[in-house]
């Protein structure tokens, strides 16, 4: 498979495009070559949509409920691959108290087996034989409450340098001007992969909301894994966004001690589903609704956005 050539030249807010950084535009291609291994497991989503809930669920089923070990980072468990590549290259002043990009990318490479991957990149900028040589799971949620959670987290991190409304935003992401858009892009390449592809579960947010039990166990039977009664409810007391949020191997409010993050605000905000009806005017959901059934003609995906 070629290397897609739209990805070169990424420029922020570049319309029609995949938007990232051009840090990334001049590594996407040593990405795209990423070396993936048979027991790898990655975790794939578009930002803000669970994806921290899910690695720390993946993370204790792969390692046989090992609560110990996940009183690690999960940072160190679970790299996010092209972390390095979205912050402000060295010398910036928000560049933080982090390793060196290459120090970081050698991490990434050289981890003990089996690892556990996180990504937002959209599968068409991933190694191509990803999906046949190991496990994905891919969690999606719906677009209205992305839209909120991603307009915080651009006000928590400092390197998004953002300063705009939520209405704004929402148009922003709409209008493919976001990182990592276009949105329905990356989900419905995933959810059509996910139909015809073993290695590939496709999760919603809203499932881990509504039947976080039922979720787990679908995860561990995708692993090949088995729990008993006794790990089963551990796992679901410890993923629940009360327990979660407060857990500092998770929450990454050492992003303020790393000078990532901005002193308010949380990276675990609210957990809920339907958040977005506190915020959007009746003529912005209409608008938003409107945008995601453009988007989702031709396509057998449902999203659920209140529960
Ligand atoms: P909110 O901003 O709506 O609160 P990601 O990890 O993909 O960046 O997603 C972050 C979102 O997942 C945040 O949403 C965060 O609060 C939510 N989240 C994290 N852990 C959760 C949990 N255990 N239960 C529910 N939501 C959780």
């Amino acid at each position: 498979k070629e290397f897609p050539e739209y990805v070169e030249g990424i420029v922020r807010g570049d319309p029609g495009g995949f938007v990232l950084t051009p840090h990334y535009g001049e590594h996407a291609e040593e990405l795209y070559n990423f070396h993936v291994r048979p027991d790898d497991i990655w975790v794939l989503s578009f930002p803000k949509s669970g994806t921290t809930w899910t690695q720390e669920l993946v993370w204790l089923i792969a390692n046989d409920c090992d609560f110990e070990g996940a009183k690690r980072s999960l940072n160190d468990r679970s790299p996010f691959l092209e972390f390095p590549y979205l912050l402000p290259r060295k010398g910036t002043p928000t560049y933080g108290h982090l390793p060196s990009v290459e120090k970081q990318m050698q991490y990434r490479e050289e981890l003990e087996s089996p690892r556990l991957i996180k990504t937002h990149l959209p599968l068409d900028l991933l190694p191509p034989q990803l999906t046949e040589t190991c496990k994905v799971v891919y969690v999606a949620r719906n677009p209205k409450d992305v839209i909120v959670s991603y307009y915080y987290h651009h006000k928590l991190i400092k390197f998004h340098y953002f300063d705009g409304d939520l209405e704004s935003f929402a148009r922003w992401f709409m209008n493919d001007q976001v990182w990592y858009a276009p949105f329905f892009g990356q989900v419905l390449a995933a959810w059509e992969k996910a139909k015809n592809d073993p290695n590939v579960l496709f999760l919603f947010y809203e499932d881990l909301k509504k039947d976080l039990e039922g979720q787990i166990r679908k995860v561990a039977q995708f692993l090949g894994k088995s729990l008993t009664d006794e790990q089963l409810g551990k796992l679901v007391h410890h993923l629940t966004f009360e327990n979660l949020s407060k857990n500092s191997a998770v929450n990454k409010e050492d992003g303020k001690k790393h000078g990532v993050f901005n002193a308010d605000g949380s990276f675990m905000r609210k957990g809920e589903t339907g958040d977005w009806q506190r915020y959007f005017s009746p003529e912005m959901s209409r608008q938003i609704d409107e945008w995601t059934e453009l988007n989702l003609r031709g396509s057998d995906i449902t999203f659920v956005d209140k529960i």
